[in-house]
């Protein structure tokens, strides 16, 4: 096998994707996941590729650095694709050090162990691709509250008339977008200062199977299913921009592959939601697929304390990377929605034991009070 690629954080809801996806697409690439496991990383999120003989798993923790750089280095490995982090703005509100640790100082730990190993080789045939999220950018403005969602294109969206570009000035507002934004910068300047062949790319909430049941969607589907509450933060009238997690993958595939060194591209649907509309078509969709009258569950939505300092809207263009490219979203929102919350209801057994032990006591801890 002549190229070796480490995915960082690939038992994780994004990672376990784009891990699936370079194993059954090039089978003769050596694919490492790298994965320390934490409460958001689960192997059994891969259990249909393990077997591979092009795949194999480490676990580890990026913030090790002689860990990292044997690895590295006993591997031969030419391409990185750097997923791990701790990825949810409520627990950064809760716990910031731990995402200064993780996001900043192991995305550095893994750039130095990168650059140990290819430097002295030379920079040709490598690449450092860190996958970054559009909450860098900080919040836009809601100038048309009354949008339709999803309608969004390059010349202004439902919600209003701007978009988050790649030219977007840096403006994070949580603790997961401040260290995500450490993070970004980074992996630009180990471009500008020793050449490495870098990428970052920016993107927008992703949804879809094996996604982590603190996020928004997976945990009201669970939550719908078993009749329980639907926190809902504030108003519900934030806004964000949702693309299915498997046309993220496809983006990362292709610009690992195809993107140009040095650059950044943004990634998303052209697809925002209000909160509050969002939670409402997953309440019909899921209790429809229950065999319960459409919408009988929304009197679980409870309107809850607002998260602190919530960014009100996101949305991202992502048409450089169409016209240079030529990505493009495959599903609709429906559609995206419909295999999404049957997938949740299929897999009840994934989601009791991802919520189970630690995860359950966190859960807890957070909502007392509101
Ligand atoms: P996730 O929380 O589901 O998974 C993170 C993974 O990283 C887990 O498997 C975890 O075990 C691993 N990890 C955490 N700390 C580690 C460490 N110190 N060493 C090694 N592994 C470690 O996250 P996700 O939602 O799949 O997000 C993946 C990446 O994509 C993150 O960098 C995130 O910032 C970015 N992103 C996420 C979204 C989204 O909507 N989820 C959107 C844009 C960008
Ligand atoms: P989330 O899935 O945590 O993603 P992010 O904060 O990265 O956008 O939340 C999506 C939106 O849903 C966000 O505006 C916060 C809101 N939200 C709730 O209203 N209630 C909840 O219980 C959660 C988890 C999120």
């Amino acid at each position: 096998m002549k190229e070796t690629i480490i995915v960082t954080g690939g038992a994780g809801f994004i990672g376990s994707h784009v891990v699936r996806l370079l194993v059954n697409k090039y089978p003769h690439t050596r694919i490492i996941n790298l994965d320390k496991l934490t409460y958001a990383g689960n192997l059994e999120n891969l259990k249909d590729i393990e077997d591979r003989p092009n795949y194999s798993f480490i676990k580890a923790d990026i913030c090790d650095y002689e860990r990292v750089k044997d690895i590295i280095s006993s591997n031969g490995v030419t391409g990185i694709i750097h997923l791990a982090a701790e990825s949810h703005v409520d627990r950064s509100i809760l716990d910031p050090f731990t995402f200064a640790k993780t996001n900043v100082l192991g995305t550095l730990t893994l750039l130095q162990a990168a650059r140990e190993y290819w430097e002295p080789q030379g920079w040709e045939g490598k690449r450092f691709y860190h996958i970054s999220t559009d909450e860098v950018y900080g919040a836009l403005e809601l100038t048309r509250p009354e949008g339709v969602p999803g309608s969004g294109e390059s010349g202004g969206g439902p919600y209003g008339d701007d978009f988050f570009t790649e030219e977007t000035r840096y403006q994070p507002h949580s603790p997961y977008s401040a260290a995500k934004a450490s993070s970004d910068h980074f992996v630009r300047a180990y471009h500008d200062t020793y050449g490495m062949p870098t990428l970052v790319t920016n993107c927008s909430n992703n949804y879809g199977p094996f996604q982590f049941p603190e996020k928004l969607i997976p945990l009201f589907i669970n939550n719908i299913r078993h009749r329980k509450p639907l926190p809902v933060y504030g108003k519900g009238e934030n806004v964000r921009d949702w693309l299915y997690v498997e046309d993220h993958a496809r983006a990362i595939d292709l610009i690992f592959h195809e993107g140009k060194v040095g650059t950044t591209y943004n990634i998303g649907g052209f697809n925002e939601w209000k909160n509050i509309d969002l939670i409402k078509v997953l309440i019909k969709v899921t209790d429809r697929l229950l065999g319960r009258p459409e919408g009988e569950d929304e009197d679980l939505i409870t309107y809850v304390t607002d998260r602190k300092g919530h960014d009100l809207r996101y949305a991202i263009d992502s048409t450089k990377l169409k016209e240079e490219l030529g990505w493009e979203p495959s599903l609709q929102f429906e559609e995206g929605i419909e295999k999404t919350v049957r997938w949740y209801l299929d897999h009840q057994d994934w989601l009791d034991n991802v919520t189970s032990g630690d995860y359950l006591k966190y859960y807890e801890n957070m909502y007392k009070g509101r």
